[in-house]
């Protein structure tokens, strides 16, 4: 027993030890990487050969528009729709409840209104642009007003999958109008929402290759060509791994970067290590009780979460194209195969109840709106390729996962996010962490389920950043 006690003893120490040599080693390594920046690359992506002729960089005027054909095509493949009962009493645990599906699709085929939907599309000002080959759709909201002596703030706003900027239209207006939705009007904020290529109304690329890189090059020359000399840069999904790229590839034009996921891959054995020892030693690993709270137990926390939940990435990073046919094809199959996510990745909890909590959070309009966006544009096949150009050549393989991020950063770390990152170890990355808070309520989606505490969240952030150049400014 004192052996075994002993022995435990020694292993435990021995460990610290190597979380402390590799602490050292991985602060060694971003020191050196400080001051290094993510290359722009200069790609293109449009169809067949690049012409020699000069890019049309002109913004064109854009709105949605839908036709009496789609809606009976629509109408034709919803009435066709083949269902298979679910296993009994299997809730949201073996997928989509197809039970509550049909009561979905019924709705759809017979109430919802996609006309008066692509109004509520078009109510903010939507354009487009070529850039490197594609045009790129984006929404681009100016503050109806602004306090005497204000000016606006710019701020880039990035959706992920299987969302849309449909995600942003309810936070929108609490930017650029805060005043007059009860919120302070501190800053003002000018909201520029661009779809992701491949995406929504963004053309997908052409060409292999196109990746978060590509996207947060696409998204800095955008906000170049808008006139964005400086700006801040939000996102969640891949959205935070688009603007992350773009605040290393400028970030002398990121002013700050607000994330609502953090996903760190350069600190595999900090991770597994504190997932073994963090909750003995929550010091040690610089963790709250909130931080313990949300990792433990890690095994089911984390490990088996993961395993249970990342199959249909491992699918989208390996063979998009081929589970695309059919989604792309299936109004329904589209229907169940994004809404699954806003089930579990709302809260993870939905996977037992019967109708996936769906409606506890959202209402039908607006999860069946981002629906529409993927089927009208016929875009899943592609936003499911992003997956294969980011992951499939394998985790921790390209340089961006390798460089931290050096602009001020703040990050809204809600309950029900997926999975959890303290900020211990986003601090690995992020080296400058001005705000990292614990939110009340939320998931993975925090902009579409809880506009207001994302817009106040966003606000504060924004306002330690002001604070802290402001004060830079004068000490110089
Ligand atoms: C599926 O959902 C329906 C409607 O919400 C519910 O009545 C039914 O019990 C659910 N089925 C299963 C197997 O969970």
């Amino acid at each position: 027993m004192i052996d075994l006690c002993f022995s435990l003893a020694v292993i435990m120490l021995l460990e610290i030890c190597l979380t402390l040599v590799l602490g050292m080693v991985v602060y060694l390594f971003l020191t050196r990487k400080r001051d290094e920046t993510l290359p722009i690359e200069e790609g293109w992506w449009g169809k067949g050969q690049k012409s020699d002729s000069q890019e049309d960089v002109t913004i064109q005027p854009f709105q949605v528009e839908t036709s009496e054909a789609e809606l009976i095509d629509l109408f034709r493949r919803l009435d066709q729709a083949r269902f298979t009962e679910p296993l009994e009493d299997s809730r949201f645990q073996y997928g989509f409840n197809s039970t509550y599906l049909k009561k979905i699709v019924s709705y759809w085929r017979n109430q919802f209104d996609w006309k008066k939907q692509v109004e509520v599309l078009n109510m903010y000002s939507q354009f487009k642009t070529k850039i490197e080959g594609i045009d790129v759709h984006f929404i681009h909201v100016k503050p109806p007003r602004l306090p005497e002596g204000h000016s606006a703030k710019p701020l880039l706003m990035v959706h992920g999958w299987p969302g849309s900027v449909y995600e942003f239209y309810k936070i929108i207006p609490l930017l650029t109008d805060p005043a007059n939705h009860g919120l302070s009007d501190e800053h003002t904020f000018e909201v520029i929402c661009p779809s992701i290529p491949g995406y929504g109304f963004s053309e997908a690329p052409h060409k292999k290759g196109f990746n978060s890189v590509s996207a947060a090059c696409i998204f800095y020359k955008l906000m170049l060509r808008l006139g964005f000399n400086e700006f801040y840069a939000q996102g969640g999904d891949w959205g935070w791994l688009i603007c992350t790229n773009l605040a290393q590839i400028a970030p002398k034009h990121v002013k700050g970067l607000h994330l609502n996921m953090v996903s760190v891959t350069n600190i595999g054995v900090t991770q597994l290590l504190s997932g073994l020892l963090g909750r003995y030693f929550p010091g040690l690993f610089g963790f709250q009780t909130e931080d313990i709270r949300r990792l433990f137990p890690f095994l089911e926390k984390i490990v088996y979460r993961t395993l249970q939940e990342s199959g249909y990435a491992h699918i989208q990073a390996t063979k998009p194209d081929t589970v695309g046919c059919g989604l792309n094809d299936s109004p329904v199959g589209l229907a169940a195969y994004i809404l699954e996510k806003f089930s579990t990745w709302t809260d993870h909890g939905f996977r037992d109840l019967e109708d996936g909590g769906l409606e506890r959070k959202y209402n039908m309009d607006d999860l069946l709106t981002n629906v529409m966006i993927y089927w009208v544009t016929g875009c899943m096949v592609s936003a499911m390729r992003f997956y294969k150009e980011n992951l499939g050549k394998g985790i921790g393989t390209q340089k961006h996962e390798k460089l931290p991020v050096t602009v001020p950063t703040g990050v809204a770390s809600c309950p029900h996010e997926i999975l959890h990152t303290p900020q211990s170890w986003a601090q690995k990355k992020y080296i400058n962490i001005v705000s990292f808070n614990f939110m009340p309520r939320g998931g993975h989606f925090a902009a579409f389920e809880e506009p207001e505490l994302l817009a106040a969240d966003i606000q504060q952030f924004v306002g330690k950043v002001e604070k802290d150049q402001f004060w830079r400014a004068k000490g110089k």
